[in-house]
């Protein structure tokens, strides 16, 4: 796979500022609260937008690549349908190191050039963290959307997540939650702890096991940002009633070695002894999926459990929100 420079410095990504239209989307740390509520007003547009049986045509004329280097099918499908429910049109790559010039040695600069010319925007996920960057580096002409590079960050499930969050609970400053999991390779939990940094008074309890804390960069990097940070090794150290519950799968993709991950693979499991003890009645199930075990499919019908239902909605919503903004759509 492709090595790039670790050149991810937040200080050169555009930050949003209250204007979308031709910006790179590559970091949690672009966005303020301003711009998150900007983005979330539009969302019940967006909903009733995709209902309609016709596309609109928001974004009519555009054509928006797709350009996927890692596995994906919910992200990948709800960008896909979030064009067309917004009257674009895309072209779809999945897998390029197999399938296409790349294959062939083609570098990912020339790769992001031709896509470039083509297409009014790129949607890109990749296995190498900082690859979003660089390639909004690349692309001077259209802006590059990141849907998750390697372990870095994966800005719209946050926004998706912030949202899902903020649409049971009415705000999102005081507010406590639970991640598990993945702390130290999980970009969703990186781009999650970013944004919920940019409210007052959130305290976040991370569950994992040792190996998979956060790392101690950055773990201080989040730290200042004034958000209270608690990490724990048990469920006995979790909070009760917490306003939400993030969980997520060990990052196998991203272990040297089979043994370490067979070792640390769910540690934690969602489940109704878990729920019983632990969550409140308000508290909300959430989980950026895929899940491989480590949410018992029982807790699937009870009302607090968002993860296949409202979460996944909500992606689609403010994608064609957040797509709308970037490509200047008439919305
Ligand atoms: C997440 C990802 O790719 O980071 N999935 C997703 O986008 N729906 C979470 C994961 O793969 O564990």
């Amino acid at each position: 796979m492709l090595e790039f420079n670790p050149r991810m410095q937040t200080n050169s990504i555009q930050s949003i500022d209250g204007k979308f239209k031709g910006k790179d989307i590559i970091s949690l740390d672009q966005f303020t609260s301003k711009d998150l509520k900007i983005l979330f007003y539009l969302v019940p547009k967006m909903r009733a937008i995709a209902l309609k049986a016709l596309p609109s045509k928001v974004i009519a004329g555009k054509i928006v690549v797709l350009l996927f280097y890692e596995p994906s099918s919910r992200t990948f499908g709800s960008f896909s349908t979030a064009v067309k429910q917004l009257g674009g049109q895309t072209v779809e790559i999945q897998n390029p190191q197999e399938f296409s010039s790349i294959a062939k040695g083609e570098t990912f600069e020339d790769t992001i050039r031709v896509f470039e010319a083509y297409s009014d925007g790129i949607i890109l996920r990749h296995p190498t963290m900082g690859s979003a960057f660089n390639a909004a580096e690349i692309a001077k002409l259209v802006p590059v959307v990141n849907a998750g590079d390697g372990k870095g960050e994966h800005p719209t499930q946050a926004l998706l997540d912030l949202y899902t969050i903020f649409e049971k609970h009415r705000r999102l400053d005081n507010l406590t939650g639970v991640m598990a999991g993945d702390m130290l390779n999980g970009r969703t939990i990186h781009s999650l702890i970013r944004g919920l940094s940019l409210f007052k008074k959130n305290t976040l309890h991370l569950l994992s096991s040792k190996e998979l804390k956060l790392s101690k960069k950055d773990y201080s990097n989040f730290s200042k940002r004034g958000i209270k940070l608690v990490e724990i090794e048990n469920v006995k150290d979790m909070p009760k009633n917490a306003h939400f519950w993030y969980w997520t799968r060990t990052q196998k993709e991203r272990f040297k070695n089979l043994k370490s991950y067979e070792r640390v693979k769910n540690s934690f499991i969602l489940n109704k002894e878990l729920i019983d003890t632990c969550a409140g009645k308000n508290t909300i199930f959430m989980h950026p999926l895929p899940r491989v075990g480590e949410i018992d499919t029982k807790i699937d019908n009870d009302k607090r459990a968002v993860y296949l239902t409202t979460q996944i909605r909500n992606g689609l919503y403010v994608r064609m929100a957040l797509i709308a903004l970037v490509l200047g759509g008439k919305i």
